[in-house]
């Protein structure tokens, strides 16, 4: 990780102890013997701390760059503000409000320069040990120009024990997400059965948690953990037509364009960060509370059949099943398929039997590249009955 000079945390923390503003701390802590020049003088100097950082900072790339240097400068003049209004009770609060937060260093490791990651979620049952989280790797050690995109892949633990594991693996990046109380006082480190009420807990803690990342100004292909990477999915994605969001389905009707009429997957997607798809996923994630017993998917799926992605001018296109295919519809397309996802499967028992079969059918993907024939994803089907 490099810092730019100045920008290290503990870079900031020593300049901040060795060189007080002694004005600002001594009116502070006193703020009885607050006088009219005085409290001119702090906000001057308010104010010049304020032009300064926001003219001093300065992110690599420009890619969302505007939209997020004006994040950070609201962010930091409402700091300065409230420290001016006595809200703040010292200069050190208002530091931390000026200091990268720790989401925010992690999506800049993880990022390539043009502020573009890959996320993925993940908790104890899924980072087991022979489970999905290791199938996943192997998928992208494996897979063809996939084992260089690891370091860009951000690990998202929803629980320690996940976020542990993560750690003990070397070379991938692990972020703990920290867990808002939303008041059940239960815990989603067991395995979430398809449309549990802590699978649905789950999503919405996604959706909330990459809406801020969108809003950090970064740009990211989601995958659930339950998806093959056989392939480099970037160029297969052909972004640069501007869309914002790019998004797999359980069953291709053929027609990118045509968004309402396929069924949308949110297993796997591809969003550009701007202030359209900060909006939809605001929305989405308010919606929770007027779709009780609904999983997220569901929700997004009836945000758009009324109109949401339209008014948002939120640009969608979905991605075909030869391409991003999965347990539900089958690619057909052995010299296409970049992954797999083990949908249409509920537990994740017949998830891993079934993508291990995956894989090994994927190592003999180039000999056989004329009439690919994938097993058959018996477990799968019989984790409904
Ligand atoms: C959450 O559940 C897991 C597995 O069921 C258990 O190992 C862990 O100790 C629990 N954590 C808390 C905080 O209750
Ligand atoms: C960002 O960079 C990666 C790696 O070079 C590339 O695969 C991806 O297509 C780029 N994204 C955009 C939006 O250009
Ligand atoms: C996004 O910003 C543009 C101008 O910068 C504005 O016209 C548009 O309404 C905004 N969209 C949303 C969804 O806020
Ligand atoms: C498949 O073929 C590509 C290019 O033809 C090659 O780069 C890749 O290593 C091959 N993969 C396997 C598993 O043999």
């Amino acid at each position: 990780m490099r810092y730019r000079r100045g920008t290290h945390p503990e870079e900031k923390e020593r300049a901040n102890r060795s060189n007080p503003n002694p004005m600002g701390v001594s009116i502070l802590d006193r703020p009885e013997h607050c006088t009219p020049s005085r409290v001119v003088a702090l906000a001057a100097v308010c104010l010049v701390v304020v032009v300064c950082t926001y003219a001093t900072s300065s992110w690599p790339g420009d890619f969302g760059g505007k939209e997020q240097k004006y994040n950070t400068w609201r962010r930091r003049s409402s700091a300065t503000l409230a420290l001016i209004l006595g809200i703040v009770p010292n200069v050190r609060s208002v530091h931390q409000a000026f200091a990268p937060d720790d989401l925010e260093v992690a999506l800049r490791g993880a990022a390539f320069a043009n502020r573009t990651l890959i996320l993925t979620v993940l908790n104890e049952a899924y980072a087991e040990e022979g489970g999905l989280l290791d199938l996943f790797l192997q998928s992208m050690r494996e897979g063809d120009g996939t084992a260089q995109l690891i370091e860009h892949v951000l690990f998202v633990a929803m629980d320690r024990q996940a976020f542990q594991r993560c750690r003990s693996l070397a070379g991938l990046r692990c972020y703990l997400l920290r867990q808002r109380d939303d008041g059940t006082g239960d815990n989603l480190s067991s395995e979430q059965l398809y449309m549990s009420d802590g699978f649905i807990r789950m999503m919405w803690q996604r959706i909330r948690f990459l809406g801020d990342v969108l809003k950090h100004g970064y740009s990211f292909i989601f995958t659930d953990m339950d998806v093959m990477w056989l392939r480099n999915p970037f160029p297969k994605l052909e972004l640069g037509d501007g869309e914002d969001l790019l998004i797999s389905s359980d069953k291709f009707n053929g027609a990118a364009n045509d968004y309402i009429g396929n069924e949308l997957n949110a297993g796997f997607f591809y969003v550009a960060s701007n202030n359209r798809t900060v909006a939809l996923f605001g929305e989405w994630h308010a919606a929770r509370r007027v779709s009780p017993g609904m999983k997220e998917q569901d929700v997004l799926n009836q945000m758009k059949r009324r109109g949401a992605l339209r008014r948002l001018g939120v640009r969608t296109r979905v991605l075909d099943t030869a391409r991003f295919s999965g347990f539900c519809q089958d690619s057909r397309d052995a010299a296409q398929v970049a992954t797999v996802h083990a949908n249409c499967c509920r537990t994740k028992r017949a998830k891993v039997a079934d993508l291990r079969a995956v894989l090994r059918a994927a190592r003999r993907l180039n000999a056989t590249a004329p009439g690919l024939r994938w097993p058959a994803h018996s477990e799968c089907v019989k984790s409904w009955s």
